[in-house]
């Protein structure tokens, strides 16, 4: 073994990088023989050096992050900071300086993922970020290399834990959507402020580079579709329920019919019970992947937290010193299909439409009327009557999402339609 240690960065130190820290400090024997050489903290750049972090060796804060990887002895950069800039110009510097770079940031890489690798094989480093999504599960890897031989259809996944804590409450307990975000953030699940999570936009950066790995293009968070939770009621989830469906925050992935584009969504649907991913409870996430020649794969496990996501890290930092002792890079970024990014509006699904109508004679033949005049076909249809009203339910085939939402819309005009109650996509059958 190399008695020389490769020497390592750390960009942040809050509650990844601390774990990050502890593991190398207590793992240090066990990393250099698996990577055949040791490693070695050299410096760590933090905002608020003052701040008390159990573990951390006070001797390597800074707050010169720039410095720090402009230091020329800096074999990998580990950057748990977060958000765009100055991480981004951070991680090119490191890059010129010779340096791999090991990144936990899904807004950076879903909003430009291509700079950064086009700047880490320019300089012939390494750029890994399998914790930017679904913290410990391993995803990134898998998709960039044990499936870089088969060809992905579809990436359904659940993969932001938040979420998914509290679609679960709702469904196990019947709490609405403010009690079982309240109990998320008691808990500690949900952040103060929890917008990114619940409006579905931390699901979306993870949606763009799962996407754009899966198949072998760019896909930037622009591209992705988004909707939140925040509309999803107590009546949704138990018309799940009646339907043998639960409710889950969706990010999917596909490939459209005719193969010339692909989509990136992020939505709430239902899903039925014998899905896979209807048994993803609590925060956990799941990434349900179909090939062609693999079949159907489930990952599964934490897709957050300090250790979690600091094992990820750590499988990164392995994979990179290797690489920088065999004078070697990794597989870097495969974008050759240049598959353009489809809107919403193509993409082929089922909607599940709760209406509240006049209980009157011809009203369901109205309403079919406007299912058929938009091309899209009624599966079953489900009514409940009383004092002049009725609740409607009906659940259609798959039909382009912009028929479907055309539909609704026609819906909305009609007299007889006192409201639409629901509308919700269905998926995994
Ligand atoms: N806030 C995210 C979640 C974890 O709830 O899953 C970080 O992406």
């Amino acid at each position: 073994m190399r008695t020389r240690p490769l020497k390592v960065a750390l960009l942040g130190c809050g509650v990844v990088g601390s774990e990050v820290t502890r593991i190398m400090t207590t793992q240090g024997a066990d990393l250099a023989a698996r990577i055949g050489a040791p490693v070695e903290l050299a410096g760590i750049a933090v905002r608020r050096p003052n701040r008390v972090r159990a573990g951390v060796p006070a001797e390597l804060l800074t707050t010169d992050a720039t410095a720090l990887v402009k230091r020329g002895d800096i074999d990998v950069v580990i950057e748990v900071i977060g958000g765009i800039e100055p991480v981004r110009t951070l991680i090119t510097t490191a890059f010129e300086h010779g340096a791999s770079v090991v990144s936990a940031n899904k807004a950076l890489l879903a909003a430009d993922g291509a700079t950064l690798h086009a700047a880490a094989a320019a300089h012939k480093v390494d750029l890994y970020y399998e914790a930017a999504v679904a913290g410990a599960i391993p995803l990134i890897r898998p998709l960039r290399e044990s499936l870089a031989g088969d060809k992905i259809n579809r990436v359904m996944g659940i993969v932001n834990g938040t979420t998914n804590f509290i679609l679960d409450k709702m469904d196990s307990s019947g709490a609405g959507y403010s009690e079982a975000l309240d109990e998320a953030t008691a808990l500690g699940y949900a952040e103060a402020d929890p917008t990114a999570d619940v409006e579905g936009f931390d699901a979306a950066a993870k949606a763009a580079i799962l996407a754009g790995i899966a198949f072998h293009t760019r896909v930037t968070m622009d591209d992705v579709y988004r909707e939140g939770l925040t509309e999803v009621t107590a009546a949704d989830i138990a018309s799940a329920k009646r339907m043998g469906c639960t409710v889950k925050l969706l990010a999917i992935c596909e490939r459209t019919t005719d193969g010339r584009s692909v989509t990136a969504r992020v939505h709430p649907a239902m899903i039925p019970l014998s899905h896979p991913l209807a048994s993803v409870r609590e925060a956990y996430n799941a990434v349900f992947v179909e090939a062609e020649a693999a079949g159907q794969l489930m990952f599964y496990g934490p897709g957050a937290g300090g250790a979690p996501t600091a094992s990820a890290v750590l499988g990164d930092l392995v994979a990179a010193c290797r690489n920088k002792l065999a004078g070697t890079t990794g597989a870097g970024e495969s974008a050759y299909t240049q598959l353009p990014v489809s809107p919403m509006g193509d993409v082929v699904t089922r909607y599940h439409i709760s209406l509240d109508v006049a209980d009157k004679p011809g009203v369901l033949a109205q309403v079919a009327t406007v299912f058929a005049e938009h091309d899209v076909s009624i599966d079953t249809v489900r009514q409940q009557g009383k004092d002049g009203e009725a609740s409607l339910v009906v659940v259609t085939h798959r039909a382009p999402d912009a028929a479907l939402s055309a539909t609704v819309g026609a819906l909305r005009k009609l007299d007889t339609v006192r409201g639409v109650a629901s509308i919700m996509r269905v998926e995994g059958e």
